[in-house]
């Protein structure tokens, strides 16, 4: 099928991805219009937690926003961002960042793709305002059912004399955003025209559902990928799936890390671009991509892609 589409000069049209160690809001300002078919991405939820300051503290172990939650029950957790203690200030970056980012990603999309964003309760209203913003359409939110150790904790310093008062729910599912860039006529023009506009099934019998149960990356993935921020392949393969209706175009992550969407793409032949503006994450993301790519982890009943 041959689609309206200006394909990025780096990517491969039939399969394959390119990798870019850049600043994504600098390198969409260069990108070609109505040159990707969706973007799959985990950003930066705070934006903070990845300046070069913070991230430095993270790979030192000296805190900075990346704490340990609290947690008295002896389980062995990682350092994960405190957007609780996110400033005034703090969070109008955020929103000042995604702004940006949804004014500089539209044009590059063709009409109808999809925009799949993760981010988590705290935090999602300063992503999807500015998207709806910029102009793309919500079309729902996929719940991803993952047991995290943040929240649920008792009152700092005071969890004796609080025994029955948590400060915030155990968090419990993560959010993810569906928006659409809008689309040219019915869905059935867009699609012929464009190949977008709406998502990939499962199967003939079974739509993309907006709930999927998927916990943590661990085991031999998290050996592959110690990225803080890391995607398991079971869910990333999922929503890569979903996110080309007819299997044909280009997916853009422009938070790459690791490369999770990069290798769920390639792992089911789909063509991709990754852009990931620290250098350790970047090399690590060239080193692992064909490596997670390569893994077997489960499946879904009926899908013609090994997931
Ligand atoms: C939440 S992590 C993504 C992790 C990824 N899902 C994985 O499984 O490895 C977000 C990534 O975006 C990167 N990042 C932050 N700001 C960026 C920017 N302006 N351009 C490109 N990458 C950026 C961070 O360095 C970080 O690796």
């Amino acid at each position: 099928m041959t689609l309206a589409q200006a394909v990025p000069p780096d990517a491969d049209p039939d399969c394959g991805y390119t990798i870019h160690h850049a600043d994504a809001l600098e390198w969409l300002a260069t990108a070609p219009e109505n040159s990707i078919h969706a973007v799959v991405t985990d950003p930066p939820y705070c934006v903070v937690e990845y300046t070069p300051t913070q991230i430095a503290k993270q790979r030192s172990g000296r805190g900075g926003i990346w704490r340990l939650p609290p947690s008295y029950d002896g389980a062995s957790r990682r350092p994960v961002p405190r957007f609780t203690a996110l400033s005034d200030a703090d969070r109008d970056g955020v929103a000042q960042f995604f702004t940006e980012f949804a004014t500089l990603v539209l044009p590059v999309l063709v009409p109808g793709a999809h925009v799949f964003i993760a981010t988590t309760p705290v935090m999602s209203h300063l992503v999807y305002g500015p998207m709806i913003k910029a102009g793309f359409e919500k079309r729902g939110e996929i719940v991803r059912i993952v047991k995290t150790l943040r929240g649920g904790d008792r009152p700092k310093n005071a969890h004796d004399e609080y025994p029955s008062v948590s400060v915030m729910p155990r968090a419990s599912w993560e959010p993810w955003g569906l928006f659409r860039k809008p689309i040219e006529g019915r869905v059935s023009d867009n699609l012929r025209r464009w190949g977008t506009g709406g998502l990939r099934r499962i199967s003939d019998e079974m739509p993309f559902r907006d709930l999927i149960e998927c916990g943590p990356a661990r085991g031999i993935e998290r050996q592959i990928a110690d990225h803080p921020s890391l995607k398991p392949q079971v869910l990333m393969r999922q929503l890569v799936h979903a996110a080309l209706p007819l299997g044909d175009g280009v997916i853009l992550d422009p938070f790459m890390g690791s490369g999770a969407t990069i290798a769920a793409a390639e792992a089911l032949g789909l063509a991709s671009v990754g852009i990931e503006i620290d250098a350790k994450f970047y090399a690590q993301a060239a080193a692992v991509i064909p490596r997670l790519a390569e893994m077997q982890c489960g499946h879904l009943p009926d899908a013609p892609q090994r997931f």
